[in-house]
């Protein structure tokens, strides 16, 4: 057999522990599988004296995660400690450095620094593989760099953040608020340690970010994304959404058309029969459409200790047989700057708002919609109050520059008496 490849890994929490947890359990399988034993050799967290549930016997330790990554005695620096900047990024490029592939589980990092990284572990003959960080459990990077590398991509969507999907479905299921589900998040620990990671979109974004890249050839452009988060997202909305036979999700969409590369994460209305109207609870789901393939639904589990670390394992036996596909799935150098697009795809959008009830307050609304070039498609006015009365308006496709305007201009009327909200409905 083959010489053993030997591992170094930082961060011993929920992903790293089951990453020991399956190379301790598999080990006979994993060698079978890529010809070659897969050893750790040594790992580093921050507390030497917790118990972790998983024996730590025969690796060394090291306090920094640096030094780990320049050990001459690892092939791979496993790199599962998170954060986009400090020990992360320290030892990640350390470990290139010192001649070292990296595995890691960290979007947030690749999405700010990915194409630094992919330069500079691409001059050193190393690869980056990230397989973890995209939806979890899915193998969505291996599909879209390899099972599909074939196709032109038009378009890759998805819902990626399981928190937010598990908070929308309950919102629905239970007829609870967002600012209730939200606190049992917290208790049920699903939370990141900054939830505007989580309800705020940017996890999520950066997990687009990355897949964008691979798809379009186009070098991370976290900053390129409109993001926009679930706070404002009510009970009532989902009511309305539902009745109109939709559900909202949190869906991430990137999409080139001739206006440029469009990609947004923000909450939206899709078709409730739909794969991702159906999805439930803290599942991911991934819809990758070629033009040869046509579409493709993936759909597992985007966190937790199990199906993380299988995507970490997935990333290492490749790394054990000899694959080595450079970081976003052609070379660095060949990743284009993406060109946002100016204006992005007309599409229906959902308006809730309330109005002050006095005559021609709907007129006026009217009246700004169609200033914008906005042409109604279906409005209802319910639930009187004594003073406002709620109004519901779906609008034919239009885009969100002209939707923009609309909303600045109905800001400045004396009738509105609720800001709208304004959900996009995603055809699929
Ligand atoms: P976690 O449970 O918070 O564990 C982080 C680990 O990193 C801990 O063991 C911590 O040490 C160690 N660490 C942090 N800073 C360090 C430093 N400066 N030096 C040495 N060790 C340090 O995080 P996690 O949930 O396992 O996530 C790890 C990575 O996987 C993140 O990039 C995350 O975004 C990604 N990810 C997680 C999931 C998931 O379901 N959890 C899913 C997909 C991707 P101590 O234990 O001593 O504090
Ligand atoms: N906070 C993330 C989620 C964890 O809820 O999906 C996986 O990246």
């Amino acid at each position: 057999m083959t010489q053993a490849l030997r591992l170094g890994i930082a961060g011993l929490g929920t992903v790293g522990v089951g990453v020991v947890r399956i190379i301790r359990r598999q080990a006979d399988l994993l060698a079978a599988r890529t010809g070659r034993r897969i050893e750790i050799v040594a790992v580093s967290a921050r507390d030497a004296d917790k118990d972790r549930g998983v024996s730590l016997s025969g690796y060394a330790w090291e306090t920094d995660p640096v030094a780990l990554a320049k050990r001459d005695d690892i092939d791979i620096f496993v790199e599962l400690m998170g954060g986009s900047e400090g020990a992360a990024k320290d030892a990640t490029e350390a470990a290139l450095a010192s001649g070292k592939d990296v595995v890691t589980a960290n979007k947030a990092l690749l999405a700010v620094h990915g194409q630094a990284l992919a330069e500079q572990a691409e001059a050193a003959g190393r690869v980056i593989r990230f397989e973890a960080a995209v939806a979890g459990g899915i193998p969505v990077i291996k599909a879209l760099t390899e099972g599909l590398a074939g196709n032109g991509i038009t378009r890759v969507m998805g819902v990626m953040n399981g928190t937010c999907n598990y908070i929308l479905t309950r919102m629905e299921s239970q007829g609870l608020g967002y600012n209730a589900l939200f606190d049992e998040c917290a208790k049920l620990g699903y939370l990141e340690a900054d939830p505007n990671l989580d309800v705020g979109g940017i996890d999520a974004a950066h997990k687009l970010t990355l897949l964008a890249s691979i798809a379009y050839g186009t070098r991370p452009n976290f900053d390129g994304i409109e993001v926009e988060g679930i706070q404002r997202i009510e009970l009532e909305d989902i009511r309305q959404a539902s009745d109109m036979g939709y559900r909202i999700k949190l869906l991430g969409v990137a999409q080139r058309s001739p206006r440029g590369l469009e990609q947004r994460m923000q909450p939206c209305l899709v078709p409730a029969d739909s794969p991702l109207g159906q999805l439930e609870g803290g599942t991911n789901m991934v819809v990758v459409e070629g033009d040869a393939v046509e579409q493709i639904v993936l759909r597992g589990p985007g966190a937790g200790e199990g199906p993380t670390a299988s995507a970490v394992l997935g990333d290492i036996c490749d790394l054990a047989r000899g694959l080595h596909i450079p970081t976003f799935g052609q070379p660095a150098d060949t990743l284009e700057a993406a060109q946002p697009a100016r204006t992005g795809l007309p599409a229906p959008y959902y308006l809730r708002t309330a109005l002050l009830d006095k005559p021609g307050a709907l007129a006026k609304v009217a009246a700004i919609l169609g200033e914008a070039g906005i042409s109604i498609d279906r409005m209802r006015q319910y639930g009187h109050t004594n003073s406002t009365a709620p109004v519901l308006i779906v609008t034919h496709k239009t885009t969100r520059a002209a939707l923009d305007e609309a909303l600045s201009a109905l800001k400045e009327t004396d009738v509105v008496a609720l800001e709208p909200v304004a959900l996009r409905i995603e055809e699929l």
